[in-house]
């Protein structure tokens, strides 16, 4: 969801190469936050002899084709100049407000001089009225985006208190008084040469610092913004800069400052880094990092502490595997070996979770346990509902962040709430943490990212340390955050004797655990083969129940967001309820099928599919197979002549027409909106479901769909307007843990067919790994 780098060094000789490179290379390892375009501007001189200036390049498309700009600039720029004061911001952009285009990349400007230029990610909501303020004071705006308006906001602010030669802080602080959403900004200007101002609201940014000597402090004292009454206002007792004009970090003789939306830019150039919290403003002058803070109460710490990051170069790095995907599946043996490791005792059979145990009375005793999250993270919380339930033996409710605050459902004091999250910076999650926060509730973070928004802001927690992700589809944290699902319910259970058995067998399932994964993974040619014969379809079912049901959400989503076919994951119970009347002849249905509770259901859901001629794909646990789908080979030999599909990469499943030639469908690129009446707003659903039975019946009719926006919205809303022919057999595990196993061929399957059909698996079109705007 955008990510922004910014580099300053005082007093160091470098040249102008060396600081793009850095700029160029930061933003490479925040590129999988978006990948819609990216760009640099960074300052061009600034001695005292000749006028500063501001040099900006950006281009659409991915950091490389921006680092192709740059080496084409280099006539326009003195490459080889040595200077000892150098400051640059860099932008990798995830479109949110307007298409992705040069224009519309990041850094923005202020004016055609380029007086101001800003990075940004996050979302200014309402920059419609600042744009339309400016734009009556006379400035004229080139870009069709939100952050456009903050540059502009920063120009027009500092010529109105030009004559009080106003700080580049002060200039930035009240500047973003003015902006509602979410932020983390950089900003450089001409008018304050070699230095840089950052700050935050709702999205992350951080601070490594490098210098030859050793920094004199390890923390960094917060200074109170006194100069802004009311938004940015300070009570007298505070402390103000003006009291102390305090060097917290600087200046040093030789020191380097990285801003970055996350740790994995900095890591190669420092371990030393700071956090920012909620609307702290960092500014490096004259070599000094300062941070002052807006609204903060007295009894909160007023220091910042420099933290050594644990994180290891090569975790960032894609060594022999191909893409980032590749190597974070084939992590798993290892993470969740890590999820477990200093929590799970497979000798004395215990499980503590250091985060959350000075909290157990407290959760123990609790109304109901409330599970929080978006996409894969949601995912997590619904493989682990059902175990849960059993372990707790409390009300337990799964949620959509997004959902649950549309809802604004009742949270009471006495609700314990989760909130699952990879990054911990996902805005939907970190707004439902805030919402359910003011209403008492105890917050319990499930992260990966250490230091993340939503680590620091829980009460308690756990991090599911299964190491950095950089693939955008999450794949290794979803089976640590199972895990650590798995792990609390082991903890609250711990003093139930009548649970002990089952939490015994549990235990040995997770102890077991990693090997089993890396069976499933030795399956990786065989799923190539399959995804062979997969690739070219247009669409996949993946179905199952019980525990494996998140599996099928989450293979689906797997599915769909690598290899943009369209997949569902469907609970089987609910399949002669709808979703019967897509199976086919023509349609590839993945099933899971293990040997739990269900596992007769799921035959019987396997035998209404082979019924309507479906094609079953079924993962099964080992010895099961042939049985599943002995039956279905037969049958597609005779229907489809094709009798032995065994792994080949010349087999093609004509699943269409039966001559290997697919149908080609007609698309009418679609560009609609449909205007429903406005009702109260808890009737709107029955109005706005009228129009989406209309279409699903037309489109049954015409057969013709493509992937532009078909809007529903309200009137004069101008604005918004056993039976497979394949099967892939896994170990068994205890039942409450199938999943994790089974997820596996899934997470390979959708990778190859992502590789197959000439995708990046590691940057999915209109995606990004950290979604930090709602
Ligand atoms: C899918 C995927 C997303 C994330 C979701 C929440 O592969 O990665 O669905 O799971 O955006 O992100 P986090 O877990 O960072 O809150």
């Amino acid at each position: 969801m955008c990510g922004i780098f910014a580099y300053l060094n005082y007093q160091i000789v470098a040249s102008r190469q060396e600081i793009l490179d850095k700029l160029v290379n930061g933003l490479k390892r925040l590129e999988y936050r978006g990948y819609d375009s990216a760009g640099i501007a960074f300052q061009e001189c600034f001695n005292e002899d000749c006028d500063c200036f501001i040099k900006i390049i950006k281009q659409t498309g991915k950091v490389a084709a921006l680092e192709q700009l740059v080496s084409e600039n280099k006539d326009s720029v003195d490459f080889s100049k040595e200077l000892d004061i150098h400051v640059g911001i860099a932008h990798t952009r995830w479109a949110t407000h307007g298409e992705p285009s040069p224009t519309n990349a990041h850094p923005h400007r202020s004016d055609p001089h380029n007086e101001f230029a800003i990075v940004h990610n996050g979302i200014i909501t309402n920059y419609k009225d600042i744009k339309s303020f400016l734009s009556q004071k006379g400035h004229k705006f080139e870009t069709e985006t939100d952050t456009e308006v903050v540059a502009k906001l920063l120009k027009h602010l500092f010529d109105a208190h030009k004559d009080q030669k106003i700080k580049f802080r002060e200039l930035v602080e009240l500047t973003v008084a003015q902006l509602e959403g979410a932020f983390a900004i950089a900003v450089i200007s001409k008018h304050y040469p070699g230095d840089i101002v950052a700050t935050r609201r709702g999205s992350p940014l951080l601070i490594g610092v490098k210098s030859k000597n050793k920094l004199s402090t390890d923390h960094i004292p917060v200074m109170f913004s006194k100069d802004h009454r009311g938004v940015l206002g300070a009570s007298t007792s505070r402390r103000t800069d003006e009291e102390t004009e305090y060097h917290s970090a600087g200046p040093e003789k030789e020191i380097e400052y990285f801003f970055a939306s996350d740790a994995s830019a900095i890591i190669e150039h420092t371990d030393q880094v700071i956090y920012l919290e909620e609307n702290d403003v960092a500014t490096v002058h004259e070599g000094s990092l300062n941070i002052h803070q807006a609204t903060r109460s007295l009894n909160e710490s007023t220091s910042r502490e420099i933290i050594t990051l644990k994180m290891a170069i090569e975790e960032i790095m894609k060594g022999s595997f191909n893409s980032f995907m590749q190597k974070e599946i084939f992590e798993q043996p290892e993470s969740v070996v890590n999820t477990m490791r200093g929590r799970v005792n497979f000798d004395t059979k215990t499980v503590v979770l250091g985060g959350i145990k000075e909290h157990m009375c407290e959760i123990r005793r609790c109304r109901r346990l409330l599970f929080i999250a978006c996409g894969t993270s949601f995912h997590s919380a619904i493989a682990t509902r059902q175990l849960l339930e059993e372990l707790t033996e409390l009300p337990v409710m799964v949620e959509l962040a997004s959902d649950f605050l549309d809802r604004t459902t009742p949270v009471f004091r006495d609700d314990v709430c989760f909130f699952i999250s990879q990054s911990g910076e996902t805005a939907d999650t970190l707004n439902a943490l805030h919402y359910c926060k003011q209403r008492g509730a105890l917050i319990v973070g499930i992260t990966n990212v250490v230091g993340s928004s939503i680590s620091r802001e829980s009460n308690c927690g756990v991090h599911i340390n299964a190491g950095p992700e950089i693939g955008v589809a999450s794949t290794k944290a979803y089976t640590s955050q199972f895990i650590a699902l798995v792990m609390f319910g082991l903890m609250m259970s711990e003093d139930r004797i009548s649970l002990q058995p089952r939490r015994l067998e549990i235990i040995q399932g997770l102890k077991e655990l990693p090997e089993k994964i890396k069976k499933v993974l030795t399956m990786d040619d065989q799923i190539l083969q399959l995804a062979k014969e997969l690739h070219q379809e247009k669409s996949l079912l993946v179905m199952g129940r019980g525990y494996n049901y998140a599996t099928c959400l989450e293979g689906a989503l797997k599915i769909k967001e690598l290899t943009y076919m369209h997949s569902e994951g469907i609970l089987a119970g609910e399949l002669k309820h709808g979703p019967l009347a897509l199976v086919d002849e023509a349609m590839p249905v993945l099933m899971v099928c293990t040997r739990d509770n269900v596992f007769s259901k799921c035959e019987n859901a396997l035998q209404q599919v082979k019924a309507r001629h479906g094609i079953p794909i079924i993962i099964c646990n080992e010895g099961d197979g042939e049985l599943l789908t002995a039956d279905c080979n037969q049958n597609l030999s005779k229907q489809k002549n094709q009798a032995n599909c065994a792994a080949s990469d010349t087999i093609v499943v004509n699943c269409h027409d039966g001559k290997g030639t697919k149908p080609q469908h007609k698309h009418n690129r679609l560009s609609l909106s449909f205007e429903v009446p406005q009702i109260i707003d808890c009737l709107q659903g029955i109005l706005t479901i009228i129009p989406m039975q209309l279409l699903s019946m037309h489109i049954a009719e015409l057969k013709e769909l493509d992937g532009r926006p078909i809007i529903i919205c309200n009137e004069d809303d101008a604005d918004t307007q056993k039976l497979a022919y394949k099967f892939v057999e896994v170990p068994r595990t205890v039942d409450s843990l199938q999943g994790i196993v089974a997820v596996i061929p899934m997470q390979l399957l959708s990778y190859h067919i992502a590789v197959l059909r000439g995708y990046d698996v590691d940057c999915p079109r209109n995606l990004a790994k950290s979604v930090t705007v709602e």
